[in-house]
């Protein structure tokens, strides 16, 4: 049998102790041998629990053994996650891990450790869970010169914008009933502000053009700002609003990302992309559009993305199974000159002078209390110019991408 230790007994590695033994079977139909989890290491033990007898303290038994040919880091966090995965490449034991923080950190530095020691590191389950998405871009669309890469990549903030948009309760209503669900955090800082999609999109974005998109390079804006008056207007513009990670490449070689709410169309798939799910659409110049769907997060799912990378690496032992991503860091162009067209959400005390100021705007009536203000859609135009407008009128209530022009 192939042996393996999975690194943090939390809910992702539980999943993937116990999905090992449960589809034994189906794995054994790519890897003969089966595999076998013969170390798990936490920080604790877990007296009743069927697994507790090969739980381990000390990652030293891990690296020592011989035997180990795969490890599963399922910990999250950068440190003792990114010296573990280290020491373990350096001794030519693949990775297989959830963690986006350390991917988005480190990701072409591990994965040429793993290249000079015939072993590979993968991350499967860092973006979308449980859906297939890594691979399918490094394996089935290297021959692609993708242009764009979209969607929404935190179902956390799906699934408290869901929640706002058809109970019309308020953000911190939705929040709090996440928490009870499971579904966010006690500390939501990482999803709510946005920073756990801008990683997803850094990693995504860097597979896409094969060097380094920063993380702390994109503009990233997060959900808590909006209200349930957006919800309101949205709906009447038959459109909801989404916290999405963009990336894409114009012709001239422009090159743009970011994180933040956008309003979507109804006759876009990802309109109907609700609660807790994940959707990414991925356009290639061949292919055109591609869309992936599915549960981005949760025990079992985001354990399956992980076995998934396991099975493969068990079956190139002694090789290295590449990804395209070197360090070279990528510029992003300045988002400033970014075009969109803008929902704006202003005190009616303003409402004139902001007519003065964008020009033709199509106004959007709908059923809101007076606080609330009034709304309207401007034409196209840069981000740079938007802002500008917004100074001159001593700010606004709310401003709000739209994805499509
Ligand atoms: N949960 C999901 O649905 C999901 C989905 C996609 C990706 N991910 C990613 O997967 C990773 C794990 O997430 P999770 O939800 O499974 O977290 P979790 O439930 O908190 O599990 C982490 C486990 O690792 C243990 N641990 C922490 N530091 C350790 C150390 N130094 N040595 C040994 N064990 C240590 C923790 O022990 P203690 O509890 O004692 O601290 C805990 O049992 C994260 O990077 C996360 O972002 C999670």
């Amino acid at each position: 049998m192939i042996q393996m230790a999975v690194l943090g007994f939390g809910t992702v590695g539980s999943g993937v102790v116990e999905l090992i033994d449960g589809n034994q079977d189906m794995i054994r139909r790519s890897v003969a041998e089966g595999i076998y989890v013969k170390y798990i290491l936490d920080l604790r033990d877990f007296p009743g629990n069927p697994y507790n007898e090969r739980v381990t303290h000390d990652y030293q038994d891990i690296l020592d053994d011989p035997e180990i040919a795969v490890i599963c880091e399922t910990m999250g966090g950068r440190e003792p996650a990114y010296t573990f995965t280290k020491k373990a490449l350096e001794r030519g034991i693949s990775v297989c891990t959830s963690n986006k923080e350390l991917v988005a950190a480190h990701g072409p530095e591990l994965l040429q450790i793993a290249a000079r020691h015939n072993c590979s590191y993968m991350f499967e389950a860092s973006v979308g869970g449980g859906i297939p998405l890594i691979r399918p871009i490094n394996a089935c669309l290297t021959q692609e010169k993708i242009t764009s890469i979209f969607g929404i990549l935190n179902g956390t903030t799906n699934y408290i914008m869901t929640r706002m948009e058809k109970a019309g309760i308020s953000f911190d209503a939705a929040l709090k009933e996440a928490q009870e669900r499971g579904y966010a955090e006690r500390n939501p800082e990482a999803d709510v502000e946005g920073h756990d999609a801008c990683r997803k999109i850094a990693i995504l974005s860097s597979l896409m053009c094969g060097k380094t998109v920063r993380y702390e390079d994109i503009p990233c804006e997060g959900i808590s700002k909006i209200t349930v008056a957006d919800f309101i207007y949205a709906r009447k513009m038959n459109m909801a609003i989404k916290l999405l990670g963009v990336s894409r490449r114009e012709e001239d070689g422009r090159f743009y990302v970011r994180t933040a709410p956008f309003l979507v169309r109804a006759d876009h798939p990802l309109h109907s992309v609700q609660d807790v799910f994940n959707g990414v659409f991925v356009h290639g110049n061949m292919v055109d559009d591609l869309m992936f769907y599915g549960r981005g997060a949760g025990k079992f799912p985001t354990a399956s993305a992980v076995v998934s990378d396991v099975v493969e690496c068990a079956r190139n032992i002694g090789r290295n199974i590449s990804c395209r991503w070197d360090n070279e860091v990528l510029a992003i162009s300045d988002p400033l000159e970014e075009v969109f067209r803008y929902f704006i959400r202003i005190d009616s005390a303003r409402a004139a002078a902001a007519k003065e100021l964008f020009g033709k705007v199509t106004y959007v009536e709908a059923d809101v209390p007076e606080d609330d203000g009034e709304a309207f859609v401007t034409g196209r135009m840069a981000e740079k110019e938007v802002l500008s407008k917004i100074e001159a009128l001593g700010g606004v209530k709310q401003c709000i991408r739209l994805l499509q022009d």
